[in-house]
């Protein structure tokens, strides 16, 4: 059994972190998103893993997370030219996947639920395929899946205007090396990609065996900024630990659960967990409130923030109102004079600097 993760594409919904870096690579609790998939493959016991990559952003994808020994993987990088969509994706994997069945990961997904349970009904009812659902307020936005009561998959469709169903399709998909001919018989769609729930129709209506399992746990699409706030405060609820590492003075409140990484220094702050501080940051004159984590090496001054995201490098400086719900990029720096406007809301990219006079 062998493993694909999917990490090309373009990630035009994280837009402006998007245009520099891998949308997989967005940290959630200072972990690459993909890391959490390829953790949980491994956890499963596969170790063969494949992962796609765009010539934009593979190369740092390649650099992070090198040949994968430090999360117990042997990773192989695979090229995809263009985003010709998800099955295309398979179709350039064909020579690593070779004639073994494999789970394939879409690398902005995250899922609670341990891969076991769904890789042992996959092998020991022989299936050609098995996909996951889940129940969602807004199937357009998805491919959606029409079910029998034992859980057959009848039907799929690929973002409806109509759904047939309000069950999603979850990007973890397990599969026979049966689905190389379904993807070499499907055209491309409307969209002009060939798409995997075409090739899993393709399984259906030449009589293979595709079942669904629903999902018990929490999901995440991380594609969009709320997405991947919600990811954070989840897994920092769930998966948190407590180590104070860096430096705290006397005059700093730590409370509840905080993870502060070494060389970074606590200076007259309070922090209410749960919150992840990164290696080597300065926070001075703070207030960081629950569900938010700080990547390596930031900056904060007289700030005030509470359910964020940091990436590496940010600054925040004398900013007095609170910051809420924001995803502030790599080295992006947000400072303000002291008249002080009512309310602020960031997206804020990478290589940003934002002044509030
Ligand atoms: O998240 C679940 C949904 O994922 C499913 O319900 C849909 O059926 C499925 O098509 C997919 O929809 P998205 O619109 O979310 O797919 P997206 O374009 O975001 O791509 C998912 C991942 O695959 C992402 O990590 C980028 C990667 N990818 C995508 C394309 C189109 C590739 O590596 N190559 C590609 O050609």
């Amino acid at each position: 059994m062998k493993a694909l993760i999917l990490s090309g594409g373009k990630g035009t919904r994280l837009r402006p972190l998007t245009y520099t870096g891998a949308k997989q690579l967005v940290p959630v609790a200072n972990k690459p998103i993909l890391w959490y998939g390829i953790e949980s493959i491994v956890k499963a016991g596969i170790t063969e893993i494949g992962i796609i990559i765009s010539p934009e952003t593979g190369e740092e994808i390649r650099r992070k997370t090198d040949n994968g020994e430090q999360l117990g993987a042997n990773i192989t990088y695979i090229v995809q030219d263009e985003p010709l969509g998800l099955a295309h994706a398979v179709k350039v994997a064909q020579s690593f996947l070779g004639d073994d069945p494999f789970i394939m990961y879409l690398g902005d997904n995250l899922i609670q639920d341990d891969l076991n349970l769904f890789l042992d009904k996959f092998k020991n009812k022989h299936l050609d395929g098995l996909i996951l659902l889940r129940s969602v307020p807004n199937p357009t936005a998805f491919g959606v899946a029409e079910v029998d009561n034992q859980g057959r998959v009848l039907k799929l469709v690929e973002k409806p205007k109509n759904p047939p169903s309000n069950l999603a399709l979850v990007g973890v998909y397990f599969f026979s090396p049966g689905i190389h001919e379904a993807i070499a018989n499907i055209q491309p769609s409307a969209r002009g990609e060939l798409e995997i729930t075409d090739a899993i129709q393709e399984l259906i209506d030449s009589e293979k065996i595709v079942e669904s399992l629903q999902l018990n746990g929490w999901w995440l699409d991380t594609g969009k900024k709320d997405d991947l706030l919600e990811a954070n405060r989840i897994i920092l609820d769930t998966n948190l630990t407590i180590n104070k590492l860096g430096n705290i003075d006397e005059n700093s409140k730590i409370s509840g659960r905080v993870n502060i990484k070494e060389g970074s220094k606590i200076i007259n702050s309070t922090i209410r967990g749960p919150v992840i501080i990164g290696e080597n940051c300065h926070i001075e004159n703070c207030f960081i409130g629950p569900y938010t984590s700080i990547g390596d090496q930031c900056t904060l001054i007289d700030a005030d923030i509470e359910h964020s995201v940091l990436l590496e490098g940010a600054q925040v400086l004398e900013i007095h109102q609170r910051i809420v719900d924001s995803l502030i990029g790599q080295r992006a720096k947000l400072e303000m004079a002291p008249q002080r406007p009512k309310a602020l809301r960031f997206m804020v990219g990478d290589d940003s600097h934002i002044e509030l006079v």
